[in-house]
């Protein structure tokens, strides 16, 4: 009885997002349907009317953090998508915790029905860099009226932060796609001093190659390597009560501090797979080596049974690497500095779970104060189910990096 009292209780004080059941991460943010800061009520109620706005089936996947603003995007998944590249003002006044999504960099160019040349049809993971500059692949991908159309070629875009301009376009060429390729995530490798010399490492999940893109020459490349593909082992799990079987490829990338020689480690994995793998971007920034070059692809080792990750993200202050740990509902860690080759279920840790407000982490992301963010977000249920709009569907949380991992195999050595 009094346990089922202390139950009641703690699930009184978690609804209330007083306490979290995981005690490690905070809960910013949390929604059960998210909406969109529209130019005003009018034109809210009339993409309600044109079904240009259907509220369930806006899921937020992607996230990442720049100064005040918390970037969010809502790919064009199901039609009815109001905006996909959106943010959250963090200083806001309005302390509400289900804040609407402001529209970046503005409203018309997300709406799909836009005439811009610099219009936005769906993005995924996105990804700032040292230079103040937002990454991300518009897959060009809608869902319209129930059927996936590629109403534009994907492209690289870059936005100036400090202007909110849009200061690159690129569109991909022929021989950088295969017909299942998939564009979900991108990585851009810069430092304060080399903003022109950047490059972006884009994983092509559907069709198991890596897309490299120069920002000095404006010129982009396909790698091949077995590594990227997926493991035919290890693609089945089981969400939120939901199963079913993925043969994503590579899917997660990260990239240690600048080593001796100038150049990174890029430790990358395929979503269906338990293994992390590495290469230097010396190879993979060389067109003319990188598909020919075997033996440089590392394979670090494997994170044990069920460990299979999405994104990940490395914080270049303690070394510690970040994943999602979908079929365990949680969040997973290896510390780059303490164990640099040694990667085993043994030095790899569990760092948070939970089974309701972790139930499909989708992304996360370390940021310059040495927070990590995350956000869950129920993905299964929404493919394959529909989510239930009474319930809180879609959470962020933060935690400091160190906090996170203390007294685990990833805490952080003084
Ligand atoms: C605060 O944000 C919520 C959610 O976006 C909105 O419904 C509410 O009107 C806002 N309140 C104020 C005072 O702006
Ligand atoms: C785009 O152009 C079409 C045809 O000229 C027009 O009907 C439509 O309203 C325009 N869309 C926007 C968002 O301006
Ligand atoms: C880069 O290449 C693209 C071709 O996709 C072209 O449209 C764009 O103008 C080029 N940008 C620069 C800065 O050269
Ligand atoms: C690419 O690699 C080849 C072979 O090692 C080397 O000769 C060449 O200089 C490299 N190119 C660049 C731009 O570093």
């Amino acid at each position: 009885m009094a346990q089922f009292a202390l139950a009641l209780l703690l699930l009184g004080l978690f609804s209330n997002g007083v306490l979290s059941v995981n005690d490690r991460l905070r809960e910013v943010f949390n929604w059960r349907q998210v909406d969109f800061v529209f130019p005003d009520q009018q034109t809210r109620q009339q993409a309600i009317n044109n079904r240009e706005f259907i509220q369930a089936n806006n899921m937020p996947l992607g996230l990442e953090v720049w100064r005040n603003r918390l970037f969010i995007t809502v790919p064009r998944w199901k039609a009815g998508v109001a905006s996909t590249l959106n943010y959250i003002n963090l200083d806001s006044n309005n302390k509400s915790s289900s804040p609407s999504l402001i529209p970046y960099p503005n409203f018309e160019n997300n709406l799909l029905s836009s005439n811009s040349s610099e219009r936005i049809v769906s993005v995924f993971r996105i990804n700032v860099d040292e230079c103040d500059r937002l990454w991300m692949v518009d897959t060009g991908l809608a869902d319209i009226w129930g059927e996936a159309n590629q109403v534009q070629t994907p492209k690289l875009l870059i936005f100036d932060l400090k202007t909110d301009k849009l200061i690159r376009q690129y569109t991909f060429k022929a021989d950088d796609m295969k017909p299942d390729s998939f564009f979900a995530n991108v990585l851009a490798d810069t430092t304060k001093e080399t903003c022109n010399d950047a490059y972006a490492y884009i994983p092509d999940l559907g069709a198991y190659g890596l897309i490299v893109y120069s920002f000095a020459t404006n010129k982009s490349w396909r790698v091949k390597h077995h590594y990227f593909h997926f493991d035919p082992l290890a693609g089945n799990y089981h969400v939120g009560g939901i199963n079913f079987q993925w043969t994503d490829g590579i899917f997660g990338v990260a990239l240690s501090a600048v080593k001796e020689d100038g150049f990174r480690t890029l430790y990358f994995h395929p979503f269906s797979s338990t293994r992390e793998f590495s290469v230097s971007t010396r190879i993979i920034q060389n067109a003319s080596i990188a598909s020919d070059s075997y033996y440089e692809f590392k394979v670090l080792g494997s994170r044990g049974p069920n460990s299979q990750a999405s994104g990940s993200s490395l914080d270049e202050k303690t070394g510690v690497l970040f994943y999602t740990q979908v079929n365990k509902d949680g969040i997973g860690c290896w510390n780059s500095n303490r164990f640099a080759d040694e990667y085993s279920a043994d030095t790899n840790a569990l760092v948070v779970s939970d089974s309701i407000t972790l139930e499909f982490p989708n992304d996360l992301k370390v940021d310059n104060n040495g927070n990590l963010w995350v956000l869950s977000d129920r993905l299964p249920r929404f493919l394959y189910k529909g989510l239930d709009t009474n319930d809180v569907n879609f959470r962020i949380f933060n935690a400091p990096v160190v906090d996170l991992v203390k007294d685990t195999v990833c805490e952080v050595q003084q």
